[in-house]
């Protein structure tokens, strides 16, 4: 059993907890709360405590209404909520809504002049580009009139983008989402290879990607990347139509890798014939899919989480105007990049579904110094600032004292993506915040859409290294591993759970319905023939423990999921592509403590008999890993072994070598098939 407890939790308390997740003590002091600033709570969007009683359990699901009140819809929806098919939830049906006329057209008449988009390029010496509404609005009617007349896009079709952080990746997601066609973001440092599993999957017709892009003071060939996804999906069976690349200089080719005549169509070229074009937004039902957003699961194939139309909006909407607090004057920065879920609903859907300012940073944090995300914030008055555990520990170590060098004047901030240490939090409030913001530490999901669980800004005290409760409308409950619920603010561990469902959730995932069933449902269903919604309990896969004041401290993944940097990558995904390397006979990936990233992929490898260990060969398998999923899965070390640690049933005990890779006690291995072993691995791991 392999499980990824949290870091604070020795090898040899995760020997004796091989019982029941429930029964991890856990040893952290509580931490003394901080009261929101009082300037922030006169202002704020959400100050009346009743929002509570509003969002109580008994007033499910009717209280969601005010969700999709935020929103302009063409027809008003009949049913709030539709249990029929449970846990396939519809939300809002009859409705007939369309997200970019919600997130465009609807703010035109008041903020026509006003910045949607801020581009930040990577390189300082180039301009910021500051997209206004209006110009946004063209510019999405050309690119959607593109799409439709001459390549035929209707709704329901699926695109796959492969952008990086660039104005043109909103502007081609509005796009489709005013045709109602389906668009799949792939993460642009994904390989190509990764790409092309998702084009598979998807079945998408188009690919849409950009020729170059700026990354670490590098030009990055990203057309190249285009290329091998068409290609490996066409040997696998699926023939994308054509390539569309985005120019990042337009009227230049910044890429040297050769266009495929016929293929591949350069998009700034054709939008000359499109100017002025207009397009009608398409009327879709609330239930139509939205967009596709992969990730990883514990088998080796990524997952397609379908997120709906009018639920997912509404949810993001109301999520970034209540808990982000974004008011239409604010300039508003979430750092993460929008090929994550993050950014599809923290950067794209629900800032722009309020007529905010929404920035688009192209490149590294730290480049060209650790200085650089405050100049960025003081030059555009950023005022709401939002990002992950990893990035804020990046900042810290790299320039302790820079944010006191800036006129910062964030007001709010939000960390997300992984458990954050009180101690970066406080660095984050006092450096970065000047003790005049707040913190919201949001935890949730690709799959959720927006937070479950965060502090509602001016209504709880901030504790740090905790989320805080449910939000309104969230009822969140834990269960041991048997399914006994937890006592309420007990303080042990479990599995977290949602009790209800909530707009913002996935549908399904795509072309695999009883995979959802199996993975979110299954565990904790008393009765799969009921159709109440109390017996669906969702489950989010995590270990969390709820402190007597109802604040949840989320511990990590419990499935085989490692936490890369706020990012999720499959275990069985790291370990296929290993598998690759023909040389190589067992793999086993464990995640190790990494000061910055949370925790990175080590990787453990047997050969095949008769192959010398080498160097090159671990090289080999590390490009594999890489060339695979992306850099982001490179391993921080590959582990040539004579053999695996087994059980005597055959299986790799990971639990092992995840102890003897963070340099733990591994416990009681005599059980081992082969329990030898372990003291050779540890050599060879010193
Ligand atoms: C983890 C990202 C602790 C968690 C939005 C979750 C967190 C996984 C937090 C989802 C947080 C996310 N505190 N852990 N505030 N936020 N996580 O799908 O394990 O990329 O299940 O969505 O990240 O990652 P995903």
């Amino acid at each position: 059993m392999s499980r990824d407890k949290s870091p604070r939790h020795s090898a040899a308390e995760q020997q004796s907890s091989d019982a029941t997740e429930a029964q991890i003590a856990v040893h952290w002091p509580e931490e003394a709360y901080i009261p929101p600033p009082a300037p922030f709570i006169a202002h704020a969007n959400l100050a009346d405590p009743d929002v509570f009683e509003r969002f109580s359990l008994d007033r499910f699901p009717e209280c969601f209404k005010e969700f999709a009140d935020v929103l302009d819809w063409y027809k008003y929806w009949e049913t709030t909520f539709d249990a029929s098919n449970p846990p396939f939830w519809r939300w809002f049906v009859g409705g007939r809504i369309n997200a970019c006329y919600n997130c465009v057209d609807r703010h035109l008449a008041a903020y026509r002049n006003k910045t949607a988009i801020h581009f930040v390029p990577e390189s300082e010496d180039e301009a910021v580009q500051h997209v206004t509404y209006q110009e946004l609005y063209v510019r999405v009617n050309e690119f959607a009139a593109l799409l439709r007349d001459t390549f035929g896009l209707k709704a329901g079709d699926r695109v796959t983008l492969h952008l990086p952080m660039v104005a043109e990746l909103p502007i081609t997601m509005l796009a489709c989402a005013r045709l109602g066609v389906i668009h799949s973001q792939v993460f642009s440092g994904f390989s190509g290879v990764a790409c092309a599993d998702r084009i598979l999957d998807s079945e998408s017709r188009l690919l849409i990607t950009m020729d170059a892009y700026w990354r670490g003071g590098k030009l990055i060939d990203h057309k190249e990347k285009a290329d091998i996804a068409y290609t490996e999906a066409a040997g696998r069976g699926h023939t994308i139509e054509n390539v569309l690349v985005w120019q990042r200089y337009p009227s230049r080719y910044s890429s040297p890798t050769a266009l495929v005549e016929g293929r591949d169509v350069i998009v700034n070229d054709l939008l000359k014939t499109f100017r002025g074009k207009r397009v009608d937004p398409v009327q879709m039902p609330a239930e139509a899919p939205l967009f596709l957003m992969y990730t990883s699961g514990t088998t080796g194939r990524p997952k397609g989480c379908q997120h709906s139309t009018g639920g997912f909006l509404a949810y993001v909407a109301w999520t970034s105007k209540y808990i982000q607090d974004i008011h239409p004057e604010d300039v508003y920065w979430c750092m993460a990049d929008i090929g994550w879920i993050t950014g599809h609903s923290y950067i794209v859907y629900g800032p722009l579904a309020l007529g905010a300012s929404s920035v688009v940073y192209e490149g590294v944090p730290t480049w060209p110094d650790a200085g650089r995300p405050w100049r960025i914030a003081e030059n555009l008055g950023v005022n709401i600032f939002h990002t992950s555990p990893t990035a804020i520990r990046a900042l810290r170590r790299s320039g302790p004292d820079e944010p006191a060098k800036y006129n910062l004047r964030f007001k709010h901030m939000t960390t997300v993506g992984e458990p954050i240490e009180p101690e970066v939090w406080k660095w984050y409030l006092e450096s970065v915040g000047k003790n005049k913001a707040v913190i919201v530490d949001t935890w949730w999901q690709t799959e959720t859409g927006g937070f479950l669980c965060s502090t509602v800004p001016a209504l709880h005290r901030m504790k740090p290294g905790s989320t805080g409760p449910g939000i309104p409308g969230i009822h969140p409950v834990i269960y041991d591993d048997n399914g006994n619920e937890l006592e309420r603010g007990c303080g042990k561990a479990g599995n977290i759970c949602i009790r209800n469902p909530w707009p913002g959730a996935f549908q399904t995932i795509w072309k695999a319905p009883e995979r959802y069933v199996k993975t979110y449902y299954a565990r904790y269903c008393k009765d799969t023939k009921s159709k109440d919604w109390r017996d669906w309990p969702y489950m989010t896969g995590d270990g969390a423990v709820e402190a007597a004041d109802g604040y949840f401290r989320i511990l990590g993944r419990i499935d085989d999921v490692i936490n890369v940097a706020g990012h999720r990558l499959g275990t069985k995904e790291i370990e296929s592509a290993a598998l690759l390397v023909p040389d190589v006979a067992e793999a086993a990936v464990v995640p190790v403590a990494d000061e910055i990233k949370g925790k990175v992929p080590e990787l453990y490898v047997s050969l095949k008999p008769g192959i010398e260990p080498a160097a090159e060969i671990a090289k080999r398998v590390s490009d594999q890993v890489v060339a695979r999923i992306g850099a982001i899965a490179r391993p921080h070390q590959v582990v040539i072994v004579p053999d695996m640690p087994k059980t005597r049933s055959g299986k790799i005990m990971r639990r092992v070598l995840a102890a003897i890779s963070s340099h733990q006690d591994p416990g009681d291995v005599s059980t081992l098939a082969n329990p030898e072993i372990v003291d050779t691995i540890k050599e060879l791991n010193k």
